[in-house]
């Protein structure tokens, strides 16, 4: 029998993602066939009144499931139950003690998607009642801390009680079909291998932009920002996946050791190449999608004078053979003009153009990964257009894995509880990559916070601060968005 227990199960994020990913894994038959969910919040609710709120949040969320029928959703209802826990209380360990069993041949997961703080308390108690015993895993949701520092008491308090192969530290960005993808890309295929460097490669762009704003969670999103919330997970994970060198073969271990490499490579920055290697910027109140949106800080439960980054730009580096002088830009916003999340690898321009007039102003080939809205991956060049003369013009190779392939599509979470049910790490964080992208994050933290100027507004519904522009400009490149 398998047991999934979720804490912070009356949440945010249980309601929008974990809940709708379990049901959708549920109905596609993913779950073996004694498995039963435990919701667990401080709320004394009775498991009636959990089950009415767990419809609720798939009738809401889960509309991309697929298969959903009114009898899947009764034989769901049936396998759910609720049982009140304080963190703070150890008598309500005693009560999901007695729904657990215990066994090798039970495997539990403990899924704690709650404020970080609560982290520790909870693993002390799971253990202390004899349930990290046997088969458990434990999965403990971003952000880990709010600098290395604190991260790393939270690791070291989690290997207190846990072996690092039960800790699952999510990262839902690497459950995203097109971050898989970008591996085999890259390993499964050859041509691309000799370009794959600082010869050919002019430099790397990632950005994720959103159009959502805080939604309900002000007063989490002020404490943490756009740099802890998005850079230091999310897009270093997919630096580490672009940059790493070809792993042995593809064990979970294999990969994180080349990855974690990759991100100990990041040139650190000095206080002053912060000031110029880096942009930071709030919203303004501005239009998205031609809908009126406010401002940040009048968002609930952000202060008015709040000096919190909702967008942030940089120009990182990393110092290996591989990479030294190619700069990847990092962006990531709320409140931005398009949602979209893309890696594009721009290579270097051709040495000498031959077709004169003909050759046109056009940018050098570039392969563009979407990982949202659509997956694609497309790869730009130039080619001659039909007629007399020549004339050339951009033409994309584009995949567009909508339409080679219908299978169904698996949403990032139901991917990554699956994989943390079956004991499979691969798409997980290991402890010293989550500490290698805290050292490279921190310094940019501190002088921050010592830089009180630094901080940018922009308007709602745009492409972020002028400065974010400006930063490309200087070394001659610019975002995708302003060719
Ligand atoms: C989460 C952040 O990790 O990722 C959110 O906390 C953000 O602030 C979200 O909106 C973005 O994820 P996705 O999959 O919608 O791009």
């Amino acid at each position: 029998m398998t047991t999934f227990v979720l804490f912070g199960g009356t949440g945010d994020l249980a309601r929008r993602k974990i809940i709708p990913a379990l049901y959708s894994a549920f109905v596609n038959d993913r779950l073996d066939a004694s498995f039963r969910f435990i919701g667990a919040a401080r709320e004394g609710l009775q498991s009636e009144d959990y089950r009415q709120r767990v419809a609720d949040a798939i009738a809401q969320f889960g509309g991309k499931v697929s298969g959903g029928t009114p009898e899947k959703l009764a034989a769901f209802l049936a396998v759910t139950y609720y049982q009140k826990v304080d963190a703070r209380i150890p008598e309500d360990f005693e009560g999901l003690r007695a729904q657990i069993p215990v066994s090798e041949a039970n495997p539990t997961l403990f899924y704690l998607a709650t404020a970080p703080n609560i982290f520790i308390p909870v693993v002390e108690q799971l253990h202390a009642h004899g349930l990290t015993a046997g088969n458990a895993r434990v999965v403990v949701e971003k952000p880990l801390g709010r600098d290395g520092q604190s991260a790393q008491a939270i690791n070291q308090a989690l290997r207190q009680y846990l072996h690092e192969k039960q800790i699952y530290r999510i990262d839902h960005y690497l459950g995203k079909e097109m971050v898989q993808n970008l591996l085999a890309l890259r390993f499964a295929n050859s041509f691309l291998e000799p370009l794959w460097n600082r010869k050919w490669i002019q430099d790397v762009h990632i950005s994720i932009s959103e159009q959502v704003g805080v939604e309900s969670r002000g007063d989490f999103y002020d404490q943490t920002g756009a740099m802890r919330d998005m850079i230091q997970n999310h897009l270093l994970q997919l630096v580490s996946i672009v940059a790493m060198e070809p792993p042995v073969n593809a064990d979970p271990d294999s990969i994180r050791d080349e990855k974690v490499k990759a991100l100990r490579a990041l040139h650190k920055f000095t206080p002053e190449e912060v000031s110029k290697k880096t942009v930071r910027g709030q919203y303004r109140a501005g239009a998205v999608d031609g809908k009126a949106v406010p401002g940040y800080q009048t968002e609930p439960g952000v202060p008015t004078a709040s000096r919190t980054e909702t967008f942030v730009a940089i120009r990182a580096e990393i110092d290996n053979w591989r990479w030294a002088g190619v700069p990847f830009y990092l962006r990531t916003g709320k409140r931005m003009a398009t949602r979209s999340a893309e890696i594009t690898i721009n290579f270097k321009p051709i040495p000498y153009a031959i077709f004169g007039n003909g050759q046109g102003p056009m940018r050098s080939n570039r392969l563009v990964i979407s990982l949202q809205p659509e997956e694609s991956v497309k790869l730009f060049m130039k080619a001659k257009e039909p007629g007399e003369g020549i004339r050339l013009s951009e033409v994309a190779l584009d995949l567009d894995f909508a339409e080679v392939s219908t299978s169904r599509r698996v949403e990032s979470y139901e991917r990554l509880l699956l994989d943390a049910m079956h004991g499979d790490l691969t798409l997980f964080v290991r402890d010293d990559e989550l500490m290698a992208a805290w050292n490279w994050v921190d310094p940019i933290l501190q002088a921050w916070q010592n830089d009180s100027e630094g901080l940018k507004s922009y308007i709602a519904g745009s492409w972020g601060p002028a400065a974010a522009s400006y930063l490309l400009a200087q070394h001659g490149a610019a975002w995708g968005e302003e060719y």
